[in-house]
């Protein structure tokens, strides 16, 4: 379309009306948005649509002028479809580039979509439209990493590995259990997704600058056409409201930050010291230098992404905080933080979610370090309680004095004879080595949510339930 260097330097077309001159090379450089909120194109043509629509139904045009407004909307959108589409940074936005083009498709009948209504609620709707489509994406990519885990826990239920508090060896746990925590964290972030579009799931449009408009529009009608539950209910708040802008970058950065707390384990796992886990080739990279690594760089990208995440969060909060009602161009700065959380997010949970499912888990690697350290120290503690009537600080004593022993003798607590047992407390029986095994240990933490392959498998059949 024209544009391009050998314009002049003419006052801006759409709303030039009372200047001389044109911006500054400067100033259209700071204003112009088109660089990024051309990824808005087809919500803007789709609120256009329903607005010229219902401006006809409602005698405001004609239904002849409304037919050629939505046909040459429809033009444009293959256009930018097929990239042959000029966007121009002189008319400054999306919306601008699209009714200008417009104009010079169909004439005068594109100066009349603009009754009724503002670039004001024109982007509140594209930008909401585009962020509850990425919701809906995040809900779907939740839950594709949630069946992952799912699958991941129910293959490993009785799987033992070492359950860590401080990263130091504390009770023996199933690999199905430590995946269900995982699920648990995901499914929170899903809920948050699923009522942050239930609370932003009204619509803009209508409120044009901000007072609403003389007009008699119908913005219920243009609510239920663009698929929303209802129109906002009040011009001002609609204008100046980001909250969904906001919600969406909250919940990506607490999901962020989840994905950054598996992204750790992952690359701590994947050591040779550790070796709980294989990653696949799928996942991980080799190093130029070094023929024998293996680096888990899609992990540590994911970690990483979440500091983008995170800084966008605060970027907007940033940019919100403060700004008198209704709108200001302040607000201009939500797009960029949104599009480029959005794009990390997406990313982190699609690698996240091939990772889980490519994964080789070591269950023998897992086993060895649950046995470990002592980790069935407390189940030690728990049979003095309940056997032989101690209470829980003298048992406690009682065990410490035993783990002492097999340290100092260098081996496990399975291994130190009944006489060695005895001479610290000789209410100690030969039962007891029934409950030092990892296995006995998890398997007799039953109660509700604990690691038992029997509670992990209840809580399994739950989920399955809910994805
Ligand atoms: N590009 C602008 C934005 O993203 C559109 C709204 C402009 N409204 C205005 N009154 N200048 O916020």
């Amino acid at each position: 379309m024209a544009d391009g260097s050998s314009e002049t330097k003419s006052s801006n077309q759409m709303w030039g009306g009372r200047f001389a001159s044109g911006p500054d090379a400067i100033m259209e450089e700071i204003n112009a948005s088109i660089g990024f909120d051309k990824k808005l194109y087809a919500q803007d043509i789709r609120g256009s649509i329903a607005h010229a629509t219902m401006l006809a139904h409602q005698g405001i045009i004609s239904a002849e002028d409304k037919d050629k407004i939505v046909h040459g909307l429809d033009t444009i959108l293959s256009e930018i479809d097929s990239g042959a589409f000029e966007f121009s940074r002189r008319l400054e936005d999306i919306h601008m580039n699209i009714e200008a083009r417009l104009a010079a498709l169909i004439g005068p009948a594109a100066g009349r979509l603009h009754t009724a209504r503002s670039r004001n609620d024109q982007v509140a709707l594209d930008f909401r439209l585009w962020v509850k489509e990425e919701l809906q994406k995040t809900e779907k990519a939740l839950t594709g990493l949630i069946a992952a885990f799912l699958d991941r826990a129910e293959e490993h239920a009785e799987t033992v590995m070492p359950g860590f508090t401080h990263l130091q060896t504390a009770q023996p746990v199933t690999f199905g259990h430590h995946c269900m925590a995982y699920v648990e964290m995901f499914g929170r972030d899903r809920a948050r997704v699923r009522h942050a579009i239930e609370h932003m799931d009204e619509s803009p449009i209508g409120a044009a600058a901000l007072a609403g408009t003389g007009f008699p529009i119908d913005r219920h009608m243009t609510a239920k056409a663009l698929g929303f539950r209802e129109p906002t209910r009040n011009s001002i708040d609609t204008v100046s409201d980001r909250d969904f802008a906001l919600e969406f970058l909250s919940i990506a950065a607490i999901a962020a930050t989840h994905l950054s707390r598996l992204a750790e384990e992952i690359v701590i796992w994947s050591t040779p010291q550790f070796g709980f886990i294989r990653l696949s080739d799928a996942f991980s990279t080799g190093s130029s230098i070094m023929p024998q690594k293996k680096n888990p760089d899609a992990a540590e990208l994911v970690r990483a992404k979440t500091g983008r995440v995170n800084g966008s969060l605060v970027a907007l909060l940033t940019v919100m905080k403060g700004l008198p009602l209704a709108y200001s161009k302040d607000m201009q700065e939500d797009k960029e933080q949104v599009f480029d959380a959005a794009e990390s997010l997406e990313l982190a949970i699609a690698a996240m979610t091939g990772m889980i499912r490519d994964v080789t888990i070591r269950a023998d690697r897992m086993k060895a370090a649950a046995g470990s350290g002592y980790s069935t120290a407390t189940d030690l503690a728990d049979w003095l309680v309940r056997e032989a009537g101690l209470p829980f600080r003298d048992a406690h004593h009682v065990t410490g004095r035993v783990v002492a022993l097999a340290e100092q003798k260098g081996c496990d607590l399975a291994d130190l004879s009944l006489a060695e047992l005895q001479a610290i407390n000789s209410a100690i029986t030969d039962k007891v080595y029934g409950v030092l095994t990892v296995e006995a240990s998890v398997a007799s933490r039953t109660s509700f949510g604990g690691t038992a392959p029997s509670e992990v498998r209840k809580q399994i059949a739950w989920w399955r339930a809910r994805t």
